[in-house]
């Protein structure tokens, strides 16, 4: 009798399976919805939170507006292809990513520690287009793109003045 319920669970549990994976859309063209970027977002700070407080965080540079210089010299090579040069423009390529790339500037991805931003940057997110830049960049490079994220200019959106012209 057990048996039999387990088979049935297994059965529903395949048929829902295969009905949403027949509807699940691949591309990456359609906006994320609002409920699917607040919930991506919640889970996201959750996880962020319990892996850096989990690992060995090196020390930051003590100068904190010389190692943002720095951080300028790298973020052009590294980062603008996806984040846009000013941080909050996404490039064509970061614009049509899903989830998209995301604007470095705005109250989500500032609300951040450092120690998070270290994180983020030295490990990338998992199933987005976020690259890790472990393998790639020293620790000291790492926390100078931190200091430089936290000193993005706000000035007015680059890709809307380019619209209005
Ligand atoms: C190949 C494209 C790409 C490159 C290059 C890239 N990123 Fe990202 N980044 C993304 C995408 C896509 C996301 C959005 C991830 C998401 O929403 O889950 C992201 C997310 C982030 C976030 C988290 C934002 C948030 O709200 O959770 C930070 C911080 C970040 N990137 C910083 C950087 C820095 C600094 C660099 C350069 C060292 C960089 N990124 C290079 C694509 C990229």
């Amino acid at each position: 009798m057990k048996r039999r319920g387990a088979v049935l669970t297994f059965v529903v549990v395949l048929i829902a399976f295969v009905v949403v994976a027949f509807q699940f859309n691949l591309s990456a063209i359609p906006e994320p919805g609002k409920r699917e970027i607040y919930v991506a977002g919640k889970l996201r700070h959750m996880l962020v939170s319990r892996a850096s407080s989990r690992e060995q965080i090196p020390p930051a540079p003590a100068n904190r507006s010389a190692s943002a210089e720095e951080g300028d010299k790298l973020y052009g090579t590294e980062c603008a292809d996806c984040h846009g040069l000013d941080g909050k423009s996404p490039t064509d390529s970061g614009r049509w990513m899903y989830p998209r790339a995301a604007n470095l500037i705005s109250p989500e991805p500032q609300q951040y520690s450092d120690r998070e931003l270290f994180w983020i940057v030295k490990n990338g997110l998992r199933f987005s287009g976020m690259p890790a830049f472990g393998k790639v960049e020293t620790d000291e490079h790492i926390w100078n793109l931190v200091h430089y994220i936290r000193k993005l200019p706000s000035g007015p959106d680059v890709a809307s003045e380019t619209r209005s012209q």
